[in-house]
């Protein structure tokens, strides 16, 4: 036991240390991921998402897949910058203070999957990271020209003032629940995870200097993942009714993650990493909706979903002569989930919450200090 109390001890002076500094001031946020933190690349690339999305923050479609804010919404709220402009949007973005190359679908590893079968984006991380360079290259080029660009675009030193935010894998973790065993699955994580660093190390050989990375959610509890399970085995869903061979997946990815960030500390001496553990603000949530002011967590506030019929948030299907459409539900701030796959904006404001003190951070500093290089433990 004396073991466990010096170890959080110690942790706990070095965050007093980091805190005693000044915040960051970071000028800029420069994104990475899939829908979790999508501000409109999709959207933008390819059909535009349709109402009611947006409606209870944005009062309209937003380029985001919930119901308003996503938690890189309230990061960049937190951290006093502007919402991000998603680099694939062609119109009416400003990138002064950071880009969100994140897209609705996207993969850690490129998938063999045809384009969009089965919801995948083909900007899978190696793709943001290349349109990440191009951006960068393109700033500096246009910054030097002194024209009127120039006031929607970071300055180029700014690059290595920024904070780095991540949050991907999930859907790494979906393609293979449908194409490979258990066993194939578990077997390609490692390979996975050093796609991901192979990311993180470009990005630092590129001058990013401080990352923030949110491990991947419990996806068995997606009530997408279990709309359409009927009489379970015992044992098969949890206590809240999520799928409990896909949650202990994404613990395992996890695992492995959040060692993969300890290593990439040593390897990258001047880098300040933090690993986020979003998987327990989501769960947390989940399994105390009742006492947060949630209703059901499995329940979906946006869509038609009964007697066997499925119409998807926004969706207009006829049945047999019938009109379905997938509406909104009337209280959607008492929703964890929005549309079957997303969190809702109250549930995303209530995740944010969580993890912006560092409460659930390894190391434990809040994301106003995540500039600072924790000290060795
Ligand atoms: C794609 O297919 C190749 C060849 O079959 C395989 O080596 C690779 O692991 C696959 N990639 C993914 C992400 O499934
Ligand atoms: C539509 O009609 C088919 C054939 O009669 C029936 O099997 C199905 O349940 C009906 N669907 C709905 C939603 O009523
Ligand atoms: C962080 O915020 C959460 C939620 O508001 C709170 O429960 C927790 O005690 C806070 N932790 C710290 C270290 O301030």
């Amino acid at each position: 036991m004396w073991f466990l109390k010096i170890v959080v001890a110690v942790v706990s002076v070095g965050g007093v240390a980091v805190m005693g500094l000044p915040p960051c001031e970071f000028p800029a946020i420069y994104n990475f991921g899939d829908s979790n933190s999508d501000t409109g690349g999709i959207s933008a690339a390819f059909e535009p998402v349709r109402a009611p999305y947006g409606e209870n923050y944005f009062r309209k479609p937003a380029g985001r897949v919930c119901d308003g804010r996503l938690v890189i919404d309230f990061i960049a709220e937190h951290l006093r910058l502007p919402y991000l402009s998603a680099y694939l949007n062609s119109i009416g973005t400003n990138f002064r203070n950071g880009a969100n190359f994140a897209t609705g679908g996207s993969t850690i590893r490129r998938q063999n999957e045809t384009i969009f079968e089965n919801g995948i984006s083909p900007f899978s991380l190696d793709i943001q990271i290349v349109h990440f360079d191009q951006f960068k290259s393109r700033t500096r080029d246009l910054y030097n020209q002194e024209n009127s660009e120039r006031a929607k675009l970071p300055k180029p030193e700014e690059f290595s003032k920024a904070l780095y935010t991540f949050d991907i894998g999930q859907n790494d973790l979906a393609a293979g629940f449908r194409k490979l065993s258990d066993e194939q699955l578990r077997a390609a994580i490692p390979d996975i995870i050093n796609q991901f660093a192979s990311a993180v190390q470009h990005l630092y050989e590129q001058g990013a200097r401080a990352f923030w990375v949110h491990n991947t959610g419990p996806i068995g509890c997606l009530p997408v993942a279990t709309l359409y399970i009927r009489n379970p085995q015992p044992g098969f869903l949890d206590q809240y009714g999520c799928i409990r061979g896909q949650n202990e997946m994404a613990m395992e990815f996890n695992r492995q993650l959040k060692d993969k960030v300890n290593k990439l500390r040593t390897q990258l001496p001047n880098a300040a990493l933090t690993y986020v553990d979003v998987y327990s603000a989501k769960y947390g949530l989940i399994s105390n909706t009742k006492n947060q002011g949630f209703t059901d967590p499995l329940k979906i506030c946006c869509g038609y979903h009964q007697n066997y019929v499925n119409v998807w948030c926004g969706q207009k299907v006829s049945i047999n002569g019938t009109q379905f459409y997938g509406a909104s539900c009337a209280a959607p701030s008492t929703y964890i989930n929005w549309d079957g796959v997303h969190y809702s904006q109250a549930a995303n404001h209530h995740i944010a919450d969580r993890i912006l003190n560092g409460s659930l951070s390894e190391p434990p500093i809040p994301i106003t200090h995540a500039c600072y290089k924790h000290p060795e433990k």
